[in-house]
């Protein structure tokens, strides 16, 4: 059975070129420009490769990036909301035209990762980039900080994409879009929910994603492991987390763990436009969009992320979004809940800052089993540990 969810745009886009083809190109990049690229456009590169950012095919072109940038969508009127881009210093700019391939090299394992068409150079007003995708300019936001880090021209085009980049750990956890579609069919899911996480799954994620697994088919818990803030816990613990999380407390043919490879943005409602669109090229059916997705700081309103879907129709999006309100334990109820299903005063709710957490960990202690699973618990002390030794504190 195939899949039957369509990719954001139509096609599930694959620049991946093999066999002769790709060798022919490895020779013909020998006599390119080089022009190096960072993890994180590394990241991009290899998530347009395989469909996940569909329907791009390369990075942004003026028209389309100016179109995402005021309007959410691109040119030819699909949604789209954070533009994929890659910025080049203006050294680099000397030694390539307008119209010319480059070659795409690792900027630390001089790897070929791609061929890349130059069909646009174009200047960006970056204080207008960041108030129109992160609703600020204000620098200490950690997207608006690495926008304004990077240079402003930026070169757009289409790829074609010969290596890729190797994960470091968890390799048994990287699925392509299309692997996912298989898997999901082969499963028998016919709706399946996509949870998009930068930390590990407290109880309140649990429930949220629990809420969820009641009406579809299948969870597909999808946490972002590319680059993220310093004082964001590692992937690697994350990943441990999730593991005895899903062992302890999951149906095992009900969940689905598989990586996002992507960085993160912090870019809060427009995010959650894309980290939906990605997870319907994934084979998402749905998403969960809980309180202040992909925020950070008090840059965004509790639900904005949840208000921003309503400039699209059901048919543009192509994916349901399921939304949930603050989560969090009553210990009157005697369980998870939300405004939605309790009725008592908040005094009653268990509420544990970010900080406080940190702090009960760091202290090898664990955090109330209405917080945090005790295993998972364990996972997070072991990790801040191993953090704390192997940075010689
Ligand atoms: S995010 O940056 O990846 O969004 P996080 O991993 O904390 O951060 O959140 C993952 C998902 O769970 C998001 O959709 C977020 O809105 C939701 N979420 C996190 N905590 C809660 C909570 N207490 N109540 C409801 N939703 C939540």
């Amino acid at each position: 059975m195939t899949h039957k969810i369509q990719a954001h745009g139509g096609e599930l886009v694959n620049l991946l070129v093999t066999g002769e083809a790709r060798q022919h190109l490895l020779d013909k990049a020998a006599d390119l420009v080089k022009v190096s690229v960072n993890t994180w456009t590394i990241s991009d590169i290899d998530l347009i490769a395989v469909g996940a950012f569909s329907p791009l095919n390369g990075f942004m072109q003026e028209a389309d990036y100016n179109s995402v940038v005021d309007t959410m969508r691109l040119v030819n009127g699909t949604v789209w909301s954070i533009p994929i881009t890659f910025a080049v210093d203006d050294e680099t700019l000397k030694t390539f035209a307008l119209n010319q391939q480059i070659a795409l090299v690792g900027e630390t394992d001089e790897v070929i990762y791609a061929i890349m068409d130059v069909q646009s150079i174009y200047q960006i007003d970056q204080q207008k980039e960041a108030v129109q995708v992160f609703r600020t300019n204000d620098e200490a936001h950690p997207g608006v900080q690495k926008l304004l880090s990077r240079p402003s021209t930026y070169i757009g085009g289409t790829l074609q994409v010969l290596n890729r980049p190797k994960p470091v750990k968890f390799e048994d956890f990287y699925f392509d879009p299309i692997r996912t579609r298989e898997i999901f069919s082969e499963k028998g899911w016919k709706t399946v929910v996509g949870f998009q996480t930068r930390n590990p799954v407290h109880r309140a994620h649990e429930y949220i994603q629990k809420s969820a697994m009641e009406i579809v088919d299948g969870l597909f818990l999808n946490p972002l492991v590319g680059e993220t803030k310093s004082d964001d816990i590692s992937a690697d613990v994350r990943m441990r987390s999730y593991l005895v999380l899903l062992e302890n407390y999951y149906p095992k043919d009900r969940a689905f763990l598989g990586v996002f490879p992507a960085a993160m943005r912090y870019a809060g409602p427009r995010e959650a436009i894309f980290h939906a669109m990605v997870r319907k090229n994934y084979g998402c059916t749905h998403f969960i969009v809980g309180r202040d997705h992909a925020g950070v700081g008090d840059y965004y309103g509790t639900y904005d992320a949840q208000h921003i879907f309503s400039n699209f129709t059901a048919e543009e999006l192509g994916i349901t979004p399921l939304f949930f309100e603050h989560s969090f334990y009553c210990t009157r109820c005697g369980n998870m809940a939300s405004s939605k299903t309790c009725p008592h005063d908040s005094s009653e709710h268990l509420h544990l800052s970010g900080t406080k957490v940190r702090a009960l960990l760091r202290d090898g202690k664990c955090p109330p089993v209405e917080f945090t699973r005790p295993e998972v618990a364990q996972v997070l002390i072991e990790g801040i540990t191993e953090q704390l030794i192997s940075s010689g504190i």
